[in-house]
């Protein structure tokens, strides 16, 4: 039987956000609230996010789509503060379709979204190779050179540009011979041709064209209609490039974002659903307080099965660092927690959770974002008695074990949100609500 979230969508308009630094569960809670919502909204990111939802026996991957598009009646939108990769998009849109998904108006595409290029995809890579040692660990997937063309302007291009054969042709012939001075000139690559580019996107665009439109203009009718959206953040609040753990952030805010990403007025909000692992995760580079480079790291990342869903990396794992999370409930308003993958946390005699930090031979509790100086904050942690229970046999948050609930307990006292949801496995059943 699948949880009641009714009660949640009740709330109003509401916004998911992963609260950590991505990989969450979001997929699995969009899914889940989508029943209950007419629009499921993505304001940011690209295919670098990445999410699978289990569906009884089937699995559906998700990049760039919201995994709204599992529900009939919900309409899924990629808004204007989401770039697109149209090759990624469209293999995405074939996938589900052989899954037995149908894409027809419930998918819509902002015509002022911006377009993944491939020489985006270049520049990504090659930058992180020039950075070596220094590099941010990215996906690879031409996000961040995506963002500053989209901030240069005069190098961007848009849904809506794409859609025009004529200035898509003129603006990418313009384009690639300044990327290919950049290319060779600064990291001594091969030049790009623009025809092979312009004749396969010309094609995409044919594909994508029925799905295209002002989605500003839907998402303000839709409310006007009075139907319920629900808005989804990919990446997460300590990725975010103004609030997350600078440099090593990804280049959208993935938190902060919604208003500009989707033109809606964050007042038309009314619920933030903050998504939060019982542990902490990371990939790519950057500092990581709690992080156990040791057995029980190994333990956690066997257990919760953390492999990039995006690129296959092993996720590093660590202990759930309380004072980040505290921090990423304040800057993205969250007035209610979903704590997903308690399962895994099963089978430890302790758990611990960090409370402070030790930073400049001072304790603090504050979480300081700066990389450079995150890079020196030693945790201090406090100890819980674990449990050995499995937990997926469990239908109520009342019936988890004494520990596993004094755990959530502290989870919701340290930060001052409740915990709504609680999840203990893939399945939509293995879902808890209170
Ligand atoms: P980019 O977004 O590919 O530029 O990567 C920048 C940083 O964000 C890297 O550390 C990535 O591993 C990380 N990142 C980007 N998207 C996600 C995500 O959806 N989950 C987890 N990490 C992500």
């Amino acid at each position: 039987m699948e949880p009641d979230l009714a009660l949640l969508a009740t709330l109003g308009n509401t916004s998911v956000v992963g609260l950590q630094w991505g990989d969450e569960g979001k997929g699995k809670v969009v899914d889940l609230l989508a029943e209950q919502f007419d629009f499921a909204v993505r304001w940011n990111g690209g295919s670098n996010a990445g999410h699978s939802v289990t569906v009884g026996s089937k699995r559906y991957a998700f990049h760039l789509i919201p995994s709204g598009i599992l529900r009939p009646q919900c309409v899924s939108v990629l808004a204007n503060g989401v770039v697109i990769d149209p090759i990624q998009l469209l293999q995405e849109m074939d996938q589900l379709a052989q899954q037995g998904i149908a894409m027809g108006e419930n998918l819509r595409i902002s015509s002022a979204a911006h377009v993944v290029l491939p020489y985006h995809k270049r520049q990504d890579s090659l930058s992180e190779s020039r950075l070596a040692d220094k590099k941010i660990g990215t996906t690879a997937r031409g996000i961040g050179p995506c963002y500053a063309d989209k901030a240069t302007r005069s190098n961007a291009i848009r849904m809506g540009d794409l859609l025009d054969e004529a200035r898509f042709k003129e603006k990418l012939q313009r384009i690639v011979e300044e990327k290919n001075h950049l290319l060779a000139g600064l990291y001594g690559d091969v030049p790009l041709e623009w025809s092979p580019i312009f004749e396969q996107y010309r094609a995409c665009a044919q594909q994508l064209r029925p799905h295209v439109c002002n989605t500003v203009q839907l998402l303000h009718e839709a409310m006007a209609a009075g139907k319920r959206i629900m808005f989804e953040g990919a990446n997460a609040i300590l990725l975010d490039l103004d609030h997350g753990t600078y440099p090593f952030v990804t280049s959208s805010n993935c938190g902060t974002g919604l208003s500009a990403g989707t033109g809606v007025p964050g007042s038309a909000v009314k619920s933030v659903l903050g998504i939060v692992k019982a542990y902490n995760s990371r990939v790519g580079a950057g500092p990581f307080p709690t992080e156990q480079d040791n057995a029980t790291g190994e333990k956690i990342r066997q257990r919760g099965r953390e492999f990039g869903t995006t690129t296959g990396r092993p996720r590093r794992c660590g202990w759930l660092d309380l004072v980040a999370l505290r921090y990423s409930t304040r800057v993205t308003g969250a007035t209610a927690l979903c704590v997903m993958l308690l399962d895994v946390l099963s089978g430890f005699d302790e758990l611990k959770v960090c409370t402070a930090y030790r930073l400049a031979g001072k304790t603090t509790d504050w979480f300081e974002a700066d990389a450079s100086q995150l890079a020196s904050a030693e945790p201090i942690y406090e100890t819980l008695p674990g449990w050995h229970e499995p937990l997926d046999a469990v239908h109520k948050v009342a019936d988890l074990p004494a520990n596993a609930r004094r755990y959530l307990d502290k989870i919701a006292a340290f930060v001052g949100v409740p915990v709504r949801i609680v999840s203990i496995g893939p399945a939509r059943h293995q879902t808890l609500v209170q």
